[in-house]
């Protein structure tokens, strides 16, 4: 595609729309739109403009659309797979002053809310109504729930509870043409053609720009207990992960860690954490509910299997301080990587029972290439986040041999019938690799669906496919 570069003309007509103080041109201020969370990529936008409605960015993807200039969406920036970096310049849209809860319908169980509100925001706003908003990120402090929708966003308590996809009931958006629609109905069930909303959700901003949003929520449990296990044998706490389940079991979270990660952690967040020795993995398995009784009971069973697997003792955190150390040691894991040192961050899927597979090929591929890696994630949802570590591999190795190593990864994840991402999305570092997961015939059906919402591909151009 021939884009064309932004000129006077049109910022002065970017201004008139938002208003000046909204168009940012230079200096710092700018120089943070051209970075996310993935790796240490950079690619500097021409502007950045941040409106607060669905018309006034209708009024800029009109005009870009005419001009074919390219338009990159962003949230927070906290993505993982450069889906908000703009790759050719161009315009970048802020959504940060869309940040409005703008209802809570506690008659109906949803909430509307514009798509620069903060996940967490949300959780504790709906939690103050005895409601639940359960996908949680890592990254929910700070995430958009614009962003999650992108990426289709989980988290730890999808194994329970699902990601953010099953909590979308409705999205305002505009299209690259300009137009604003609705994609669906404010309706738990949506039996109505095409299922627009859902094409939406996990689209990396290449579709469309979501203006606004409608959730369902649920009843907010009233407890939760979190027991953590350590593991001589990282094999074996993968397989207690299917043991788990095999059992009756339906924790809430189920993560597994090896030690590296938590050590990363504790050294960055400055905290103490004894990591014993011969220790090869953690499971972090939360189990929630109302009657405390009954969950006395599943945490019982839950850790007869875990020491059927052949776990040390198994800690139960109780109060909410022990519970919050350790998600705040899980939750930063990955920050703590990418603090420590250069990384790419593999998002690899497949079905539960097949995790203990994928991660002896993880470590086979590692070392058989030579490279070290933090692994960790959303075990019960057989999601495992491979955190490959530069160490002091050349560039030329990192960026010419690694990738062949990544290929293997994620051949695997085909074999096992899994995939590239569970939940980080393909944006621009995955993108290579979607043709070990699809055929052509597939890439070509997402290209034409594309063309349909976006014939002059304006729209976060260079992602995805
Ligand atoms: C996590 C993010 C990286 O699970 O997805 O920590
Ligand atoms: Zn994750």
């Amino acid at each position: 595609m021939q884009y064309n570069k932004v000129t006077e003309t049109q910022i002065k007509a970017f201004q008139e729309i938002v208003g000046e103080p909204f168009v940012i041109l230079t200096g710092e201020e700018k120089a943070i739109y051209s970075k996310d969370y993935t790796e240490d990529l950079s690619f500097e936008p021409e502007v950045v403009i941040k409106p607060s409605s669905a018309q006034e960015i209708s009024q800029i993807l009109t005009l870009c659309n005419e001009w074919m200039i390219p338009v990159t969406p962003r949230g927070a920036g906290t993505g993982l797979s450069g889906g908000a970096l703009p790759v050719f310049g161009g315009v970048v849209i802020a959504m940060e002053r869309f940040n409005r809860i703008i209802n809570i319908d506690e008659n109906n169980f949803q909430v509307t809310v514009e798509p620069g509100v903060i996940n967490e925001e949300l959780q504790q706003a709906v939690k103050e109504k005895g409601l639940f908003y359960p996908p949680d990120p890592a990254s929910k402090g700070s995430c958009f729930l614009g962003g999650n929708i992108a990426h289709a966003s989980g988290g730890p308590r999808a194994l329970k509870y699902g990601t953010t996809r099953d909590y979308v009931l409705n999205l305002e958006v505009v299209l690259p043409t300009g137009e604003i629609i609705t994609t669906g109905a404010n309706t738990l069930k949506y039996s109505t053609g095409y299922n627009l909303t859902h094409l939406m959700i996990g689209s990396e901003g290449t579709l469309g720009i979501v203006t606004k949003i409608v959730f369902r929520l649920i009843p907010h449990p009233k407890h939760t207990l979190l027991l953590f296990a350590p593991f001589a044998s990282p094999e074996r706490a993968c397989e207690a992960v299917n043991g788990i389940f095999l059992a009756g079991a339906q924790p809430s979270a189920c993560e597994f860690i090896e030690p590296e990660g938590l050590r990363l952690s504790a050294e960055m967040l400055n905290i103490s954490f004894q990591i014993e020795e011969n220790v090869g993995a953690y499971l972090m398995i939360e189990v929630d509910g109302n009657d405390e009784n009954e969950m006395m009971l599943i945490c019982e069973k839950v850790s007869e299997v875990l020491y059927a697997f052949e776990s040390g003792e198994v800690l139960f955190a109780q109060t909410a301080e022990e519970k919050e150390y350790f998600w705040k040691l899980r939750r930063s894991i990955g920050e703590a990587t990418k603090f420590n040192n250069t990384y790419k961050e593999e998002d690899t899927v497949v079905p539960r029972a097949a995790l203990p597979e994928l991660f002896r090929t993880v470590k086979a591929i590692g070392k058989e290439y030579g490279f070290r890696t933090v692994c960790y994630g959303h075990a019960g949802d057989g999601n495992l986040h491979v955190n490959i570590l530069r160490d002091a591999l050349s560039d030329d190795y990192w960026n010419n041999v690694i990738p062949r190593a990544v290929v293997e990864i994620f051949t695997c994840c085909k074999q096992l019938n899994g995939t590239i991402s569970g939940e980080h999305g393909i944006g621009l570092v995955q993108k290579p690799y979607m043709n070990v997961v699809m055929s052509e015939v597939h890439l070509s059906l997402m290209r034409r669906i594309k063309f349909a919402f976006d014939p002059k591909q304006i729209l976060n151009p260079g992602k995805i496919m």
